[in-house]
């Protein structure tokens, strides 16, 4: 597989074989991604790899906090508060194939619910990592992260495992801190589910749209 390949192959596995992965792969995937790049090297990042009973132990946080009605409370903000366009008309998108896939009907809300909630179950996938950073670091920082993290999702091909990122699992970075006891000083980024695909589910079958090269890009000769 070429990394063009690679690239255009990966899409956000939401449904995973009963399948572990071994250690030897994990650790080569992430001896392999530790070669991204960062500014003057600084290296910002802290995986924590999640399985077993500890992320169990993590889902049930999830959703007990879910349930008694704590609202998400992220280390930082995501998204915009008013969407405008054209992102909003591309979220809107991303959300019917999905619910499409899923044969989730607009009207539907417990599905979507029930939906939204798997987020918390990692989708059925055998390991999730989880991304730290030190506070003390500005957002070019980040920036590394984001591709330590893309470097992972694509390494992970090479070994036929698939991955889905997830924002939401840092809904509650209070339960996940908590249960894997990451200090204070540490915003927790994200979650990255990793596991062996199921391709025999629809969910896993669709393709997210992209916008055309010169919908985005310039020339200035
Ligand atoms: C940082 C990041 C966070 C994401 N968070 C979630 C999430 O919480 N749940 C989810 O189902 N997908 C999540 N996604 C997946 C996106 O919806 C997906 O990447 C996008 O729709 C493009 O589809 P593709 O990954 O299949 O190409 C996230 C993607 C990124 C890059």
């Amino acid at each position: 597989m070429n990394v063009s390949e690679a690239i255009t192959n990966r899409i956000s596995v939401r449904a995973y074989l009963d399948k572990p992965i071994s250690k030897d792969i994990i650790t080569s995937i992430l001896d392999t991604a530790r070669w991204a790049p960062s500014g003057t090297n600084t290296q910002p990042w802290k995986v924590i790899v999640v399985q077993g009973k500890t992320k169990d132990a993590i889902t049930k946080g999830f959703l007990d906090a879910q349930k008694n009605g704590e609202k998400p409370s992220p280390d930082y903000q995501y998204y915009p508060e008013v969407w405008v366009e054209p992102f909003k008309a591309r979220r809107f998108q991303c959300g019917m194939d999905l619910y499409k896939a899923l044969d989730i009907g607009r009207e539907n809300k417990d599905k979507r619910i029930k939906a939204a909630l798997d987020n918390y179950r990692f989708f059925g996938a055998p390991v999730t990592l989880f991304f730290f950073i030190d506070k003390i670091m500005g957002k070019g920082s980040w920036f590394d992260m984001g591709m330590f993290y893309q470097s992972i999702m694509l390494t992970a091909r090479e070994y036929g495992l698939g991955s889905c990122p997830q924002a939401s699992t840092s809904d509650y970075p209070d339960v996940v801190k908590g249960i894997l006891a990451v200090p204070e000083n540490f915003d927790l980024i994200c979650g990255l589910s990793l596991g062996y695909p199921d391709d025999s589910k629809p969910v896993n079958q669709y393709r997210t749209r992209r916008e055309e090269v010169e919908s985005f890009t310039t020339w200035a000769n």
